[in-house]
């Protein structure tokens, strides 16, 4: 019996794709730091889909995260064919109102933590005839983002690692696939604390958690590489990337009032 393993699945897109992943009768291992929240969602989906819950509160700001996850999978005997690296978070701002700890902290949330988990599961993901893993980026990822920089760095890592594994992992039974969201309703922004100007633009454009999970759960079975969700997001990354770099980088910095 095969799960999926979501990390970050207690809120936000990662609870809408152990959503959909349930609906579509798929196991889930559920990983995220909210105790309560994961219980609750384990009990709910179970019970609704009839397939089987677990869950893990643990802090993947820890150093032994990691770890702490591939020995509950390996106490349990749990076998996982999906592995979906949502976990992640922002913080907006100036980059010296945050310590370096704290930048340390997110970058292991953001990128060491994915890194890790995909390189512990490969033994894992390599037992079954088809896996996958999927990789919640970030349209952040195609531009730097000043208010953001380390967050955006973060996540340009992650869609150039993805990518490059991907390729890496191309003749095996391992699809990899990179989703990146834009601005979408979910407790993102408060945990960033992004100013009110960042908050009124992110509204006008917001999508709904479940939209981007069910188009990241079909573009991973589906074997895509990469998928910007929304028309006004893949937009925005194609505007970055044919615009001279220092007006887009102006017009972010304008966004979250460092100008
Ligand atoms: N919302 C957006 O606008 C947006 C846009 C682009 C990309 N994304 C990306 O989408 C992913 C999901 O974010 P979201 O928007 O759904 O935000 P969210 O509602 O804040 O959810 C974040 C999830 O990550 C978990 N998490 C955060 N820090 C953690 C830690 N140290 N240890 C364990 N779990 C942790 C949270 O669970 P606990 O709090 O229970 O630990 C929660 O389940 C992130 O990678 C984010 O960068 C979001």
């Amino acid at each position: 019996m095969s799960y999926a393993l979501i990390t970050g699945a207690s809120k936000g897109i990662g609870k809408a794709i152990a959503e959909t992943l349930a609906a579509q009768k798929i196991n889930l291992l559920l990983v995220a730091r909210s105790e309560e929240l994961l219980e609750q969602l384990a009990d709910n989906l179970g019970r609704q889909h009839q397939v089987k819950t677990a869950w893990l509160a643990t802090d993947l700001g820890d150093s032994g995260a990691t770890s702490a996850i591939m020995n509950w999978i390996r106490e349990n005997g749990y076998e996982v064919n999906i592995l979906v690296n949502n976990a992640g978070y922002g913080l907006s701002g100036r980059f010296d109102a945050y310590s370096a700890e704290a930048h340390a902290e997110m970058m292991r949330v953001n990128m060491t933590v994915p890194v890790m988990l995909c390189r512990e599961m490969l033994p894992l993901l390599q037992q079954h005839s088809q896996a996958y893993i999927l990789n919640i980026v970030s349209s952040a990822a195609y531009q730097a983002v000043p208010g953001l920089s380390v967050y955006a760095a973060s996540k340009a890592f992650m869609l150039r690692f993805t990518r490059g594994l991907r390729y890496e992992l191309r003749k095996t039974n391992i699809s990899v696939t990179a989703v990146s969201p834009g601005s979408t309703d979910t407790g993102f922004a408060h945990r960033a604390q992004v100013g009110e100007k960042a908050l009124k633009t992110a509204e006008k454009v917001n999508m709904t958690p479940e939209a981007v999970a069910k188009q990241a759960v079909a573009a991973m079975f589906a074997g895509k590489t990469e998928l910007i969700t929304g028309f006004i997001n893949k937009a925005g990354a194609f505007f970055a990337w044919l615009l001279p770099k220092k007006l887009v980088e102006k017009a972010s910095a304008g966004i979250y009032d460092l100008d």
